[in-house]
């Protein structure tokens, strides 16, 4: 009995927590990620979320690097063109939020 109500909260809990990250995709639009980027190809003043993943995908440290870009911005990367710091010019992020979409970004292919 108790192994098997221990086993059904642990499940309940794997599935609330799927829940909140069930749409990654909502959450760039909500951000206003999509107002710049694009998903495939470039076509605005951002690089494409895929070319992203290819060019940190399975590089160190990589994750940590792009959490802070989606925080607080920076430039160079891969142009003259800046992308501004969450909460100017776009909304705000927070950092597990951030983390999100950089989890999901990675992921393309
Ligand atoms: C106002 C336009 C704009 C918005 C809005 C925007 N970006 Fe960017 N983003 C850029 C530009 C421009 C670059 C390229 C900057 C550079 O060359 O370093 C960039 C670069 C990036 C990079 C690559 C960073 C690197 O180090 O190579 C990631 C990841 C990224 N953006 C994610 C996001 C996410 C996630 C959001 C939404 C929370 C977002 N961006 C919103 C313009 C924008």
């Amino acid at each position: 009995m108790t192994r098997f109500s221990i086993s059904i909260s642990v499940l309940s809990f794997l599935a609330m927590a799927s829940v909140a990250h069930a749409d990654p995709r909502k959450l760039a639009e909500e951000k206003q990620c999509l107002l710049c980027h694009t998903m495939e190809n470039k076509v605005g003043r951002a690089t494409a979320f895929k070319a992203i993943a290819q060019r940190y995908k399975g590089k160190a440290d990589s994750e940590a690097n792009l959490v802070q870009m989606v925080e607080k911005g920076g430039v160079g990367h891969w142009g003259y063109i800046p992308m501004p710091p969450a909460g100017w010019k776009r909304p705000d992020v927070s950092e597990a939020e951030a983390r999100e979409l950089v989890d999901w970004i990675l992921a393309l292919h």
